[in-house]
């Protein structure tokens, strides 16, 4: 029996049903024909989002940036990059998002700033300068300085010398990315500012950029005996004592034994992304077998009932397989990137779903329809509920962050500005050129992908049970279909996948449910009777979502 106090059914988590919706204002819409997306833009884009069904946008980083890392590389945290428009235009944007419904959630890249931020102009300068000790510093060159790069084959160190302060100075990422020192309780103060700035203008939380990396200590002179998972339930307070339903998204590509200290036990995250799930879902897709993925969802750790996973299938960085074997990550890589230059960083790969899945929309579907039922909230990459491809050529994870495709107009209706002044180019030749891939047509079509996804979206927030409710695999006489259930309060969804390319007819084991009937949630109108060993057929890549009834 649930009890009033059991946190999980209440429907005013709302986190826990939102189907949350990831782009980079630069490459969505140009609204000012200057070749780079901006505010303005997003704003007419805005009743396409509402149409497409998702409730909560996640915005990449727009503050002021040399843009030398897609804007993680920070040098304003109170401001508006002026190439995507003013203060004013974010509020516009903000307002028309609320009239719809919409919220916005936001980037916190603050485990380093730009090496032009302010902060560290002064700190590099003067070392008596409040924003010295805002950094990490060591003056000789630690010995360990070529370990722990993030960005292998393209960073070389962690620790760089500064010729200024005649020092060397910490960074986790890039050169030009100094790392904050998150042990100076003058830097915490500082996020809590951003923090309460950003929720005052009406945000509804953040995604916390590059999480354990924030907190880690290493390098910091003075930081021992400190906990840095203080840290979280520090900004989990104050945010919370700011706006009550905002939340606090992690980035923490950790080991499921590390994930309890993300969350608890007193209030912390509110989600993690389960990058665990993400990785063994593509080794199932690539296998054509259910057995990865089944073990990762186990391998996931119990969570608090107001807490949440995010799910998602590609993001604006690489595929990172850094927690496969390497015999399982040759698996991936031989299916879905079989030249060298479409991996990175010795992990991952640097491809949209779409050309790793060959263009294949039943299996694009059916890759969606996992991410729609897994227990927990699905973020959608902009672009991929048409099905955009990427440019290759383009540098490291540039390759995924192509301008979005709205028409066959030039530039894909990104922009009228000329191709050649375009910040993110838009694809313009072969299967994936917006000619092929785009909005307006897709609109039209009542097969399209996006048609599908729709109708999807509207599916999965029909069955809260998803969002809320527990996990159990059901069953199955076939090892390429993956069988769950997501059960609340009795009630109960059924999903099943067909990973392979071979139609199937399989048992799925219901025996631990009761019901009379079988109620289809999407595609087909088809209703019947509940039977405890449930006969199904599947097409290649075919799926199913049942309610008991
Ligand atoms: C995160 C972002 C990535 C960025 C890095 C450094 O991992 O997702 O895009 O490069 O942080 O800020
Ligand atoms: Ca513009």
């Amino acid at each position: 029996m649930r009890t009033e106090t059991d946190l999980r059914s209440p429907r005013h988590l709302w986190y826990k049903d939102a189907i949350v919706y990831c782009l980079d204002v630069e490459s969505f819409q140009d609204g000012n024909g200057d070749g780079i997306g901006d505010f303005h833009g997003l704003l007419q884009r805005l009743d396409y989002l509402d149409g497409l069904g998702i409730n909560t946008l996640w915005l990449l980083p727009f503050f002021p940036t040399p843009n030398r890392d897609n804007g993680y590389d920070v040098t304003d945290y109170y401001g508006v990059d002026p190439r995507l428009g003013t203060a004013g235009d974010f509020v516009e944007f903000l307002t028309a998002a609320r009239e719809r419904g919409l919220r916005v959630i936001i980037d916190l890249p603050v485990n380093h700033t730009s090496d032009q931020h302010p902060w560290f102009q002064e700190a590099r300068r003067d070392e008596a300068s409040r924003y010295h000790d805002y950094f990490v510093w060591s003056d000789t060159r630690p010995e360990d300085a070529e370990e722990g790069v993030v960005f292998p084959g393209v960073q070389e160190e962690v620790w760089t010398y500064d010729r200024t302060a005649k020092k060397y100075f910490f960074h986790r990422f890039y050169k030009h990315q100094p790392d904050l020192n998150i042990a100076n309780p003058a830097v915490r103060a500082e996020i809590m500012r951003i923090m309460g700035y950003w929720l005052e203008l009406g945000v509804s939380g953040f995604r916390l950029d590059a999480a354990p990396f924030l907190i880690e200590l290493k390098g910091i002179d003075g930081a021992d005996g400190q906990d840095p998972y203080e840290y979280l339930q520090e900004f989990r307070a104050f945010l919370s004592w700011r706006r009550g339903d905002a939340i606090l998204l992690a980035e923490a590509n950790v080991a499921p034994e590390r994930v309890d200290e993300y969350f608890g036990p007193r209030p912390k995250m509110h989600m993690l992304f389960n990058f665990l799930v993400n990785q063994h879902l593509f080794l199932a897709l690539a296998r054509k077998d259910r057995t990865p993925l089944v073990k990762s969802l186990h391998m996931t750790p119990a969570i608090p009932g107001d807490c949440q996973w995010a799910h998602f299938l590609r993001n604006h960085d690489e595929l990172d397989l850094g927690r496969l074997t390497e015999v399982q990550r040759t698996a991936i890589f031989q299916a879905f990137a079989p030249n060298e230059n479409m991996r990175l960083y010795d992990r991952g790969i640097r491809r949209r779903l779409a050309p790793m899945l060959e263009g294949d929309v039943d299996r694009l579907r059916m890759a969606h329809s996992l991410l729609f039922t897994l227990p927990g909230t699905a973020i959608l990459r902009y672009g991929d509920e048409i099905g955009m491809g990427d440019d290759l050529s383009l540098d490291e994870r540039n390759a995924v962050r192509t301008a979005m495709q709205w028409s066959d107009a030039p530039n894909g209706g990104f922009s009228d500005a000329p191709p050649d002044s375009l910040q993110r180019p838009a694809i313009d030749s072969g299967p994936y050129s917006y000619e092929e891939v785009n909005v307006e047509a897709q609109t039209r079509d009542a097969d399209s992908l996006l048609a599908w996804m729709e109708r999807a979206i509207r599916a999965r927030k029909e069955n809260p049970e998803i969002g809320r409710g527990d996990l159990e695999i059901l069953e199955t006489n076939s090892p390429s279909v993956l069988a769950h259930a997501c059960i609340l309060d009795g009630r109960a969804v059924v999903a099943i996948h067909n990973l392979a390319e071979e139609e199937v007819t399989c048992r799925v084991d219901l025996s631990g449910m009761q019901g009379e009937e079988l109620v289809n949630q999407l595609e087909v109108a088809d209703r019947r009777a509940f039977e405890a060993e449930l006969e199904v057929e599947l097409p290649a890549y075919g799926f199913l979502w049942y309610r008991v009834h």
